[in-house]
């Protein structure tokens, strides 16, 4: 029987786990038995005894959730637990599966190591952002959960309301607010500041994400494209591509016009693998007026704001600019819920319908998100970031990192990553 094993999440600011009691219940219900750390979901608001309830074990330390495990999973990838000094990779043992959000291409030293230890390593962050793959698109479901909190943080801080107000003490003009990159943390931004009663503009290089940002109320803010510069400004798994000086300084100039006019900004554009691009500079921020506020979602990819410090908040021209880096954490109990749905889709899918422990390492998906097999880096541009050569296909192995006996779940719903 696959035991899946879920330590208490070690970081600090951390408090997402990776299985909710509902979910627990699910893998228990599919064959498998689930070993959960005392208190580990505590933090999202989860109790030991609901998992318990839900069929799990719950143990005192993590020293036991890692030498019962057939499959760890967790958040953040294994890393110094602050409190003991301990390195959690050193709990991991051969023929073991890990599956969290490993950030393979920022630590790929990580993999390297996983894969001497023979530990079979799944990327949360690494599944492709195909429509099959939606339900355990976590990038998608975790953006999903900053896009609104950094929404909430901008209302918070701003020193006037959101919404159009007429009272007797006088009418209060709604808020102007202006969302970079119109992605899935973008238009739930959008939605979340419409809902709040802002005045909400957005911009992004791909034109097709217009209509997105007008059937949540906003206002897109269009910068004119050339046919040729359309056709290039999307690749065809629907990312953005690095655009040309030319569009560059076009955009630029019509964003520093609106960006006057704005009380918030929430900016979230990034092209995959690439440094955030530069999108407010220190003189538009200085046109701002003083009290307004810049939530820099990219901050951990160097920001869309010059002035912004990751994990920092600063004041420049006496705008606050929040580059707040682990926004999903600060709402754990979504995005745990979430981040657990993800997963458990993703363990169903690697291991099928249970009838085979082989895993089809030919498969799209499968093949996005496996980071090491067999004892090897498996996930090529993690090889290439070590500078080693990733090996040709691997053979389907029989290391399976679960192996349920009944369907756990075949009805993962596929969301919208634009819900
Ligand atoms: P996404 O790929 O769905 O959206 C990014 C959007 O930016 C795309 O629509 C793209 O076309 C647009 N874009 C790219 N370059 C642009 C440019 N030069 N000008 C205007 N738009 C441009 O990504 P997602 O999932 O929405 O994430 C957005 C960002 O938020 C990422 O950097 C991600 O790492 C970050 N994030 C941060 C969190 C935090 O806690 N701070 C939590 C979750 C995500």
């Amino acid at each position: 029987r696959p035991v899946i094993g879920v330590p208490r999440e070690t970081a600090v600011g951390e408090r997402r786990v990776a299985l909710v009691p509902d979910i627990a219940k699910r893998l228990v219900g599919a064959g498998m038995d689930v070993v959960v750390e005392s208190e580990a979901g505590l933090a999202a608001s989860f109790e030991d005894e609901e998992y318990t309830a839900a069929g799990a074990t719950v143990v005192p330390a993590a020293g036991e959730v890692y030498r019962r495990a057939s499959v760890v999973i967790k958040v953040q990838r294994p890393q110094i637990d602050p409190a003991t000094g301990r390195d959690e990779a050193d709990l991991l043992r051969e023929g073991q599966a890990l599956i969290a959000l490993l950030s393979p291409l920022t630590d790929p030293q990580l993999a390297g190591r996983l894969a001497d230890m023979r530990v079979d390593a799944f990327s949360m962050d690494a599944i492709p952002r195909i429509t099959r793959a939606q339900s355990m698109d976590t990038l998608s479901s975790q953006a999903t959960v900053g896009g609104y909190k950094a929404v909430l943080i901008a209302a918070e801080r701003l020193p006037k309301f959101f919404p159009l107000l007429t009272t007797a003490a006088g009418t209060i003009r709604p808020a102007r607010g202006i969302v970079m990159g119109a992605g899935v943390a973008g238009l739930m931004a959008i939605g979340t500041a419409k809902r709040l009663g802002a005045v909400v503009e957005a911009t992004d290089v791909r034109p097709v994400v217009k209509e997105q940002v007008q059937s949540l109320g906003g206002t897109f803010i269009e910068v004119e494209m050339t046919p040729e510069e359309k056709a290039a400004a999307e690749t065809a798994g629907g990312y953005a591509t690095e655009m040309s000086d030319d569009y560059k300084r076009r955009q630029a100039a019509l964003i520093a016009e609106r960006v006057k006019d704005a009380d918030f900004i929430i900016t979230t554009a990034l092209i995959p693998g690439r440094p955030a691009p530069r999108l407010v500079t220190d003189e538009m921020v200085a046109s701002m007026k003083p009290g307004s506020v810049i939530v820099d979602m990219a901050a951990e990819m160097g920001g869309n704001d010059e002035g912004t410090e990751a994990g920092k908040e600063v004041v420049r021209h006496g705008v606050t600019i929040i580059g707040i880096t682990n926004l999903p954490a600060t709402m754990p109990g979504s995005a745990t819920q979430m981040y657990a749905k993800n997963l458990q889709t993703l363990i169903k899918h690697l291991v099928g319908d249970g009838t085979t422990a082989t895993i089809d390492f030919d498969d799209e998906i499968t093949k996005g998100a496996t980071i090491t097999h067999g004892g090897k880096v498996v996930h090529e541009a993690t090889a290439k970031a070590l500078g080693i050569e990733p090996p040709a296909a691997p053979a389907p192995a029989a290391a399976a990192p679960a192996q349920p006996s009944t369907d756990a779940d075949a009805t993962a719903s596929a969301e919208s990553k634009d819900a």
